[in-house]
């Protein structure tokens, strides 16, 4: 006779499984529309809020350029990792991928740190952007020593790192939804800080369970 708690674990493996599907589906949408967002803007300042258009009117080729790159690194960062079980592929991906995340981390800052729309948001850009180069500086070094190990870990990272420009916008909607435009400016920086920092903890803590480390000799 099988008993209901036995039917339970059989259903329970395909359930959860079809779970995971949906949230992965839901998740590559919204990161998939972030990012095709965030190609069209170039294209959309008029309808920008006056502080970033003021940026745009500054940094006519830099910003743009920052836009794209920063909506590129959404689609190349998690094809890169996806391919990572076919390595010619991978390395194709992660090549692109890399030298993408360089140009966006490197706009970042005159984006970031020019007419600023608060500093406590043009600090927290300007972190985010360094630990986002840093990791990627890590990465590649780690698999031009030969620690793949290490290389995930630090990829997996800067993954998370880039995470964060999508809950920035995540969590700016639901302020303004929820908490309308009181202290907007003061939300603005303190999202610039905790939008990338606690995926970036999450990961960090993932990994450290999970007995990986970016400096792993291995
Ligand atoms: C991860 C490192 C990144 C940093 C440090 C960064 C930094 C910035 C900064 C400072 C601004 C101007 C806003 C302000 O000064 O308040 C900005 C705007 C923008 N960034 Fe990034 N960015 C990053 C990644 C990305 C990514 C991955 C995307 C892809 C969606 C992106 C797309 C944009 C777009 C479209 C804007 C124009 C305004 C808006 O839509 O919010 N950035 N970024």
């Amino acid at each position: 006779m099988v008993s209901s708690s036995s039917v339970q674990t059989t259903h329970a493996g395909p359930a959860r499984r079809a779970l995971r599907t949906a949230i992965l589906a839901g998740l590559a949408l919204f990161v998939s529309y972030t990012a095709l967002k965030a190609l069209g803007s170039p294209w959309a300042v008029d309808d920008f809020p006056e502080a970033l258009a003021i940026k745009a009117e500054l940094m006519p080729v830099i910003f743009p350029l920052h836009m794209i790159s920063g909506g590129l690194a959404l689609v190349l960062v998690p094809l890169a990792l996806l391919a990572r079980r076919w390595p010619r592929w991978h390395k194709l991906a992660g090549r692109i991928a890399a030298a993408d995340v360089a140009v966006a981390g490197l706009t970042a800052f005159p984006v970031a740190l020019i007419a600023p729309v608060t500093w406590g948001s043009a600090l927290g850009f300007s972190a985010q952007g360094a630990v986002w180069l840093g990791l990627l500086a890590l990465g590649i070094a780690n698999i031009r020593r030969r620690r793949p190990a290490a290389h995930r870990a630090a990829m997996l990272l800067m993954a998370a790192t880039t995470s964060g420009a999508v809950f920035f916008r995540v969590y700016l909607a639901l302020y303004a939804m929820i908490g309308g435009f009181r202290h907007y400016e003061l939300f603005y920086a303190f999202d610039a800080w905790i939008a990338w920092s606690l995926p970036l903890l999450a990961m960090a803590i993932w990994l450290k369970r999970s007995g990986a480390s970016p400096f792993d000799p291995r």
